[in-house]
């Protein structure tokens, strides 16, 4: 895990979590070579969240291509463009909600963009060993916990919905290629992420921007499943209430049930230990603590300084 990277292909740059991977790369010391940032800009996607990477190092270490993953032409071409030595791929169709009411678009992301890209590395490096493609998956390919237990590397997959069908696909896809062709690759399959540049519709953002314009706090079901969403919401209610100075009780009354997503899973939980262990990925600061850190960002978007009231 030592290479060097040097020219980085970070698929689906424009989104959450993308964009957030291109912030933290630039930053490392040890990181010298240059990103190239390509994104179709979905509605998921906007390239307000890199303006800042794009003014501080656009044209010198950063790059950014419009283009649907799918298109193999212009994936070929771009590898050779910039000569692409690692792949870091985040680009998907990443809503579990949406992917129950239209799951075509999820396999054509989800499976033939990562066939797409995968076939386009295994051609290019032509049996390159300093070259890597890492895929980004999630842990619900797992499917759903009981009450207790972890997933670990060796779950079978058992995904529910079209969202991590669809991932659960890709994951096989990138395995094969490796065990097939001898692509060097990595898979991680990470639970729910949160923080800065999420997009409203995913739950975090969605409560906090619902809260300070006063709107209900949609919660699937009876709330319960790891962290349990009601305690998620309500511990969201007492931040903010706490950064406008308001009462929670003023956004708790804001909570309303509704009708439980279709095939929705229970429960999810990781085991990272190998993670820690291989990688020694340590968590920095209580989950509380981000959680405060992230409203006060949404706050600052929506215009909310600290003691703004909704
Ligand atoms: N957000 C989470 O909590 C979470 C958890 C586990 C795994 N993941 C995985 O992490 C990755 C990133 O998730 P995210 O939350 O940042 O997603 P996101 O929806 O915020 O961003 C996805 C990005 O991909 C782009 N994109 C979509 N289709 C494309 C295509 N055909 N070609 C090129 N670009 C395309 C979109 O424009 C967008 O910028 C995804 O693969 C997702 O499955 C996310």
């Amino acid at each position: 895990m030592n290479r060097k990277l040097t020219n980085v292909l970070v698929t689906g740059g424009a989104g959450f979590i993308g964009c957030n991977f291109i912030r933290y790369l630039l930053r490392q010391p040890d990181f010298t070579g240059r990103i190239v940032n390509v994104d179709k800009l979905t509605y998921a996607g906007s390239l307000d969240n890199v303006a800042d990477v794009e003014r501080e190092h656009g044209g010198r270490r950063y790059f950014f291509e419009r283009a649907d993953i799918c298109d193999a032409e212009r994936m070929r071409a771009m590898f050779a463009a910039y000569d692409i030595d690692t792949v870091v791929h985040f680009a998907a169709e990443s809503h579990v909600d949406r992917s129950i009411s239209g799951p075509a678009e999820f396999v054509q992301t989800n499976v033939f963009g990562t066939f797409s890209l995968l076939e386009t590395a295994r051609q290019k490096w032509q049996g390159r060993e300093d070259v890597l493609f890492h895929h980004i998956s999630t842990d619900e390919v797992y499917g759903s916990l009981g009450q207790s237990g972890s997933f670990t590397e060796s779950t079978p997959y058992g995904p529910r919905s079209p969202y991590s069908a669809s991932k659960a696909a890709s994951d096989h896809f990138v395995m094969a290629y490796f065990h097939t062709y001898g692509l060097p690759v990595t898979l991680s399959n990470c639970s729910n992420n949160y923080g800065p540049y999420q997009n409203p519709e995913k739950l975090i953002p969605l409560m906090i921007t619902n809260m300070l314009s006063g709107k209900p706090l949609p919660v699937y079901g009876d709330g319960e499943n790891e962290w349990e969403n009601i305690r998620l919401v309500k511990t969201l209610c007492r931040i903010v209430a706490e950064l406008t100075g308001e009462r929670p009780e003023r956004y708790e009354r804001l909570i309303t049930f509704v009708e439980d997503r279709l095939g929705h899973d229970r429960r999810y939980a990781i085991d990272c230990s190998k993670t820690k262990r291989e990688l020694h990925w340590e968590r920095q600061g209580a989950f509380e603590g981000g959680l405060r850190r992230t409203a006060e960002w949404y706050m600052r978007l929506a215009g909310h300084g600290r003691s703004a009231k909704p």
